[in-house]
């Protein structure tokens, strides 16, 4: 699988970041099973620990636009802007702890691992991983079938 087109749009993405912050700008694009595709870009806040990272935002889009149970891939990438006004950065960008718990979320109501491609900001390089493979032994949903619900 190319995961190029992807990761283009998630550097894309990260026009719609709101980053004064950290000055680290964000980007996720998600793809469902039928190729369509969800974006989200990080957003901060001047009360700093309400900030809010790009996959969240992709996430929230996603179940709008096809459902978090369509999930298939999701692609983030980061850094800042060049002069070029492209995104740049040499370190590939791998989710949070937070964020790997929320694909998992995906992952286990959808029952298919879900692949996350962590791409740099110049989009020379990525690394794939499965959300299963990001956050082994994690706790979800599957985990709540003993409360009688
Ligand atoms: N950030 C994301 O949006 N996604 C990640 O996977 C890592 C970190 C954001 C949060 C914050 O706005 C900035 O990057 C610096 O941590």
């Amino acid at each position: 699988m190319n995961h190029k087109p992807l990761v283009e749009k998630a550097r894309e993405a990260a026009r719609g970041a709101y980053a004064p912050y950290s000055r680290f700008r964000v980007g996720c694009a998600i793809e469902s099973v039928d190729g369509k595709v969800a974006l989200g870009a990080n957003m901060e806040n001047a009360c700093y620990r309400l900030g809010t990272c790009a996959e969240i935002a992709a996430l929230a889009a996603a179940a709008q636009a096809f459902g978090l149970e369509r999930i298939a891939r999701i692609a983030v990438a980061g850094g800042h802007f060049g002069t070029d006004g492209a995104l740049a950065g040499a370190a590939i960008v791998t989710p949070c702890g937070g964020c790997r718990q929320a694909i998992l979320e995906a992952a286990q109501l959808a029952g298919r691992d879900i692949e996350v491609i962590s791409a740099n900001g110049d989009g020379t390089e990525a690394a794939t991983r499965r959300i299963s493979e990001l956050i082994p032994w994690g706790f979800g949903p599957a985990n709540l079938a003993d409360a009688g619900a």
